[in-house]
């Protein structure tokens, strides 16, 4: 069964598991696996514009999440995801954090819109981003030359008919 347990002052040293499997592995897939502005996670957790999980999987911490903010005013977070548990991949664990993770948050942090950079030959995380509801905007270059796709997804609810019917 997948639990999220939120990262804080008094956990967050055991996030250093992962360095290793980002040296070893999860480089291949990804630049961070960090929040961008990880060193300031507390006031930013405090603010409402970071929200940071361990991925808890049959009582084994075995990846982390989160959606980062830029700013207030911005109704958009990133998402960040892995699963450093390679075994532990292409079982729906990944659609299941991200889906279930956007519905706790979108809320508290205000959201309208989530975004995420995926390297193009990551066929798998595209895959499970595209069972969540992401769609491709943009196809880029990095710096150093790879190939990177611009994902969102918008959590605008539709409007439906009952909806049109209260303000007409
Ligand atoms: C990306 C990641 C979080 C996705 O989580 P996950 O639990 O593996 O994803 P899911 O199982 O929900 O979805 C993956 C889908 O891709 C499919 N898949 C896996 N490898 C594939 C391949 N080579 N070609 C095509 N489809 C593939 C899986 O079968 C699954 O689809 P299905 O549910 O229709 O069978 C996880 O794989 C991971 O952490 N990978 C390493 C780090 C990484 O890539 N991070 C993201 C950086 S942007």
């Amino acid at each position: 069964m997948l639990d999220f347990m939120d990262i804080t002052k008094d956990n967050v040293h055991l996030y250093c598991r992962f360095d290793k499997n980002f040296e070893d592995d999860l480089s291949n897939f990804q630049s961070r696996i960090y929040p961008k502005n990880s060193d300031f996670f507390v006031p930013m957790i405090q603010n409402g514009l970071l929200r940071w999980s361990y991925l808890f999987f049959d009582g084994k911490i075995i990846g982390a999440i989160w959606l980062e903010k830029e700013h207030h005013s911005l109704p958009c977070a990133t998402l960040g995801i892995f699963i450093a548990d390679k075994e532990k991949r292409s079982q729906g664990i990944g659609e299941e954090a991200i889906n279930r993770y956007i519905q706790m948050y979108k809320e508290q942090l205000k959201l309208t819109e989530v975004n995420l950079h995926v390297r193009k030959e990551n066929i798998r995380a595209i895959k499970c981003y595209e069972k969540c509801g992401f769609v491709t905007e943009q196809e880029f270059e990095k710096a150093d030359g790879t190939k990177a796709l611009s994902m969102t997804k918008s959590l605008a609810r539709r409007q439906s008919p009952v909806d049109f019917a209260k303000v007409s």
